[in-house]
């Protein structure tokens, strides 16, 4: 029997209708939507716990504001909130109940250690100094960290706890990596490379990381945008670069040198990442 079978089976079946049967599951918690059953929510979790395996269940909820952290946190069971993922060989623990995690990026995180698709945006020639401007708990300065050992890593974030266990993951993954708790914005260091792991304003953020870039250097940029605005019909559009996007990019003097999508992001938006040039 297929998980959700095995879990249906132990429930009432007038409820059947109003159990989720898609969750996510990170390390060992799961993040699921019981929003929608008024009474014994705490039993179902329980189900949902036991055959899924899992040691906590939380109840989905908003990711908010600047900071990107979940709303009040409600756990429908068990207590702990503290995980720890593995994957591509790097260590990553976290607190659910404030920080993000997003598993629909499971691929794009692989970033050296992935397919071509993904490792090429992330081949950098010979770089010096590369900086996370959003790295949160470690997901791409620890890839870095490990791809390019010669490099200088700078993770800056704004979150007193992301950096809290940004610094515990460097230390378990073995990995040196510089840290700085504070606005990206407020930080002049000079790099060959800037990562802008944000979705919402990146844009925002491009003049002052094309500030600190030495000449030639490179931006990851990653952005929402409306798949109209993007004007891609078929799939076999996706892997060249819209005009539109150029044209933005070439106005914030930029060059895109390669651009894809990394997941839908709602119906009608994709979360896109592009390897841009300063011009
Ligand atoms: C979306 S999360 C990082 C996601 C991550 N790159 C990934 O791949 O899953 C965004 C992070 O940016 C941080 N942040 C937001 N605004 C910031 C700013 N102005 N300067 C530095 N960090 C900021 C937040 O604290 C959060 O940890």
């Amino acid at each position: 029997m297929k998980p959700f079978e095995q879990i249906a089976s132990k429930i009432d079946s007038e409820l059947h209708h109003y159990l989720p049967r898609k969750w996510k599951k990170i390390g060992d918690i799961v993040i699921l939507d019981l929003s929608k059953i008024e009474n014994g929510k705490e039993k179902i979790a329980g189900i949902y716990a036991q055959v899924l395996n899992v040691k906590t269940i939380i109840q989905k909820n908003k990711i908010s504001g600047e900071l990107r952290k979940p709303e009040d946190t409600e756990l429908l069971y068990g207590k702990e909130t503290v995980t720890e993922i593995s994957e591509y060989g790097i260590k990553y623990k976290l607190d659910l109940a404030e920080i993000m995690w997003s598993p629909g990026n499971t691929g794009w995180r692989s970033a050296l250690s992935g397919p071509e698709k993904v490792s090429e945006f992330y081949t950098f020639d010979k770089p010096k100094t590369i900086i996370d401007y959003f790295a949160g708990i470690g997901y791409f300065s620890i890839q870095m960290a490990k791809g390019y050992p010669e490099a200088e890593i700078i993770a800056i974030d704004k979150n007193p706890r992301s950096i809290e266990y940004l610094t515990l993951n460097a230390k378990n993954n073995s990995v040196y990596i510089k840290i700085i708790n504070d606005d990206c914005r407020n930080i002049e260091l000079k790099a060959d490379v800037i990562h802008l792991g944000y979705i919402g304003n990146t844009i925002d953020f491009l003049e002052h990381a094309h500030n600190c870039l030495n000449d030639n250097g490179t931006v990851i940029f990653h952005e929402a945008y409306r798949n109209n605005w993007l004007g891609f019909k078929s799939r076999s559009e996706w892997g060249t670069i819209p005009e539109k996007f150029a044209k933005l990019m070439d106005e914030n003097n930029f060059t895109v040198q390669k651009f894809e999508r990394v997941k839908f992001y709602g119906p009608s938006t994709s979360h896109i990442i592009a390897k841009l040039k300063k011009n």
